[in-house]
């Protein structure tokens, strides 16, 4: 069997452990024939390969980034229901692949549901820092950014203290307020504000003035893809991503300088940006990297096609593509009302 391996979407630390995983078990223990496609879709139409094997993924599991290159170009014209796949199978067939393994997100994953959907055999293999993919109850990359993140905090912490600021802290994780919620639960940030819970302006500033009463100074955590109550989209940057989507951004900086503004106390906005992606992943990625790429070579042995390797407690589990992607995971209002109630 000759598989095609593809990123697709942002990286994410682990992406190198879970191909190395992936190649290992299905070159050396199921003899597979395996292949890389550089820059995902890119590599696909411009014939960009490299062979994986042992001695290609020497070393790799500790390595962050993705040596086979991710993007966000497009694999065929059209999407759900219109999606013209004729050309994709000529040059699926050029290959002589027989199935491919789809690292990836959201966006990746839905892709590799019309893959499947057209009859063409794929496994799923989920990553994002984003942590929102259904049915998986952590992606690798995630807890990485989270520790990137925290440490930030603890930074950001020693300089507002000492300068008794209210700082805001801008993290990514698009719809989700993952990134922001279990990094500021970390951290002890005195609020913490997320996309699936808007919060009044009014709100956001007594917490501030309610710290500096208390004679402490605010550490505020904010998710790139927040809204204040009343405001009916996320702050974005200029233009769209390569999947169409507007590139999510700038709150901290919008924030940050109302507050001191209502408040009187000096606010500081710091937007983490990628750093949050690069560097080595944590140890947990690099085993829930190496795990997923396994199961997912032993899916692929098994033929267990339009299904992908989630985390499900200790386990890792095979469920459908389908179930995956059918909405997005959010921060519940559990897990919210939780870590509210010592807002301040
Ligand atoms: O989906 C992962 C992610 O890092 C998001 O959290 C963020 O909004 C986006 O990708 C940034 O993408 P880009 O690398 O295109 O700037």
């Amino acid at each position: 069997m000759r598989i095609g391996v593809l990123c697709s979407g942002g990286d994410s630390p682990g992406m190198n452990a879970a191909i190395r995983g992936a190649t290992l078990r299905g070159v050396d223990i199921h003899g597979f024939e395996m292949v890389g496609f550089v820059d995902g879709w890119r590599g696909f139409h411009e014939h960009e390969i490299v062979t994986l094997n042992r001695p290609a993924v020497r070393g790799l599991s500790g390595v962050g980034g993705v040596f086979l290159g991710t993007s966000r170009v497009a694999p065929f014209a059209g999407g759900p229901g219109e999606a013209d796949l004729t050309d994709f199978r000529v040059r699926m067939e050029g290959y002589g692949l027989d199935a491919f393994i789809l690292i990836g997100g959201n966006g990746t994953q839905r892709v590799a549901g019309i893959i499947d959907d057209a009859g063409i055999p794929v496994i799923g293999l989920p990553k994002t820092i984003d942590n929102d993919l259904d049915g998986t109850d952590y992606t690798f990359g995630f807890d990485t950014a989270v520790s990137v993140a925290t440490e930030a905090i603890d930074r950001l912490r020693t300089t507002g203290d000492s300068h008794r600021r209210c700082m805001v802290l801008e993290v990514m994780g698009r719809d989700a307020g993952w990134i922001a919620l279990h990094a500021g639960m970390a951290g002890g940030a005195q609020a913490i504000l997320i996309p699936e819970f808007p919060e009044s302006f009014d709100q956001v500033c007594d917490w501030v003035t309610n710290v500096r009463d208390r004679g402490r100074s605010s550490l505020v955590v904010v998710a790139e893809g927040f809204t204040l109550a009343g405001s009916d989209h996320a702050v974005t940057r200029e233009g769209l991503d390569g999947f169409g989507r507007p590139r999510l951004g700038g709150i901290a900086e919008l924030l940050a300088p109302m507050i001191e503004e209502r408040t009187g106390i000096e606010t500081r906005a710091t937007v983490l940006g990628h750093v949050q992606r690069g560097g080595a992943p944590t140890a947990f990625d690099r085993v829930l990297a190496t795990r997923t790429g396994i199961a997912a070579a032993d899916a692929v042995l098994r033929r267990e096609w339009g299904t992908l390797a989630a985390l499900r407690g200790d386990r890792i589990e095979m469920i459908p593509i389908a179930d995956a992607v059918a909405r997005l995971k959010t921060v519940p209002e559990g897990r919210y009302a939780e870590v509210r109630l010592n807002f301040g």
